[in-house]
């Protein structure tokens, strides 16, 4: 008995966003349910809740980071600032784990917090990475230091004749590499890729037929074993990571809505909007005639009162037909029979709630991986439209396409046959199970 609890402690090092957070407790709760014990190690800014899981041990490590860190849009930055607070109490803080319970049977990392990766060898654990994006971005941080103003991962990657990935416009690659030379970008783009070089394992939160091809590809430039272990929202309970206050309201709302109607718009937990794209996103939808779901976080338009600049002359064009509120139960609102598209910055686990929910989207990413989230379901998977600017005519034509017009239909009717396939993989005792148990093997085994 003590020998196998001995075996199975998993210590769980998170990262301060929300989406991050959402899926290291979801797949802390399955290693779990498989026998594990977890500690969880996360940062005082934006730490969970711990009385949502009796089961865990929360360790909370100083970051020295501030809200208005978190609501700028240099993420490099502030990952970077992540990493170099980070790193001394997080060794301070395993060394004392190891100390207390004698073993650890694996640190599994955000990939945000590669600093773990060079900590944990130094202890001689064994270093897991959790990579909350699509396996897709694990390809761009392999060749990410060969990349520069004329190398692009096309011309990194030989044997380009997977339609998948030609259906990707890999140019999309080169945008992000070039998009933002920031010093702390290429320092932290280094950094992990140095860390998922030294790390025991990597772990995806994705499904297998989504990214096939990509998957063939990367394998044969990374030797680290990766386990695909999505989609980590159907797998885990129920449980509310939302660091802000769910409006439930919106449900009664879309209870009063028709079938597949209302077009469902969020940005996530970090994308900020300048006032007047707000304005026009206000006016392109009222001007749509959909009545629309739409989470307006207040600090998405940094300083201003919420929805002040919005509802003026607004609700006179929009009455009932609009609801806006500062922060959605998401998966609860995708699986709402009365919403038929989802306006999204694409975030990958927004992107993966849609599919699992068979909703077409509308897509309008901002940054990083989202906008080769954006290019996966507008070229690949054909479940979406690209909004190419925030301008509001064209806003409201888009969304007329998409949730009015015949092109609409056979969007829609590729969502739902994605979210037919994901059941199906959820379902099978092959796929998803597999890779979970492969993954507790690993852990218990490294
Ligand atoms: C960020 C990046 O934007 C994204 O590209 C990256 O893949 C992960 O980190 P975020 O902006 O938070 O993520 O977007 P996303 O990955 O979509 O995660 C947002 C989460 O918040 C989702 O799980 C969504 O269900 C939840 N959410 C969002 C709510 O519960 N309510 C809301 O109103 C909005």
């Amino acid at each position: 008995m003590e020998e196998q609890q001995k075996s199975s402690h998993v210590v769980l090092v998170m990262v301060t966003f929300q989406g991050h957070i959402n899926a290291a407790l979801q797949l802390a709760t399955i290693l779990h349910s498989k026998g594990f014990s977890i500690t969880i190690v996360h940062l005082e800014l934006n730490s969970p809740n711990p009385s949502n899981y009796p089961e865990f041990t929360f360790v909370s490590i100083p970051d020295n980071l501030t809200e208005s860190q978190l609501s700028d849009k240099d993420i490099p930055g502030l990952v970077r600032s992540v990493n170099k607070n980070c790193a001394a109490p997080l060794q301070q803080c395993l060394e004392k784990i190891l100390h207390s319970h004698h073993h650890i049977s694996a640190v599994i990392y955000d990939s945000f917090m590669f600093c773990a990766q060079p900590i944990v060898d130094d202890l001689g654990l064994p270093g897991v990475t959790l990579y909350t994006h699509s396996a897709l971005g694990l390809l761009f941080y392999h060749v990410f230091p060969q990349l520069n103003e004329k190398v692009c991962v096309a011309d990194c990657i030989s044997g380009l004749e997977s339609p998948e990935l030609q259906a990707l416009q890999l140019q999309g690659f080169h945008a992000l590499s070039s998009q933002n030379p920031t010093e702390a970008g290429m320092e932290v783009g280094a950094a992990f890729a140095n860390a998922l070089k030294s790390s025991s394992a990597i772990i995806v939160n994705s499904m297998e037929f989504l990214e096939l091809e990509v998957l063939s590809k990367i394998k044969q430039y990374l030797p680290t074993p990766i386990f695909i272990v999505g989609p980590l929202h159907k797998l885990a309970p129920t449980m509310c990571n939302s660091l802000c206050t769910e409006d439930n309201k919106c449900i009664s709302w879309l209870n009063k809505q028709a079938p597949k109607s209302v077009i469902y718009v969020s940005f996530g937990s970090i994308v900020n909007i300048d006032k007047q794209e707000l304005i026009d996103i206000a006016w392109g939808l009222s001007n749509s005639k959909q009545p629309f779901l739409w989470v307006v976080r207040p600090s998405m338009d940094r300083g201003s009162e919420w929805t002040e600049s919005l509802l003026n002359g607004l609700e006179e064009s929009v009455g009932e037909r609009g609801f806006i509120v500062k922060w959605a139960p998401q998966k609860e609102v995708l699986a709402h029979a009365a919403v038929g598209g989802f306006w999204s910055h694409c975030g990958w686990n927004s992107t993966i709630e849609s599919i699992c929910e068979g909703v077409p989207m509308l897509c309008r990413p901002f940054f990083g991986d989202q906008i080769l989230n954006a290019s996966y379901i507008c070229n690949v998977w054909k479940i979406g439209l690209e909004l190419k600017n925030l301008e509001r005519g064209n806003i409201e034509r888009t969304i007329k396409r998409l949730m009015v017009d015949m092109e609409g239909n056979y969007i829609r009717k590729r969502a739902m046959d994605l979210k037919e396939k994901a059941a199906f993989y959820l379902m099978e005792d092959g796929s998803t199970s597999c890779s979970f148990d492969g993954l507790a093997k690993h852990i218990s085994s490294v």
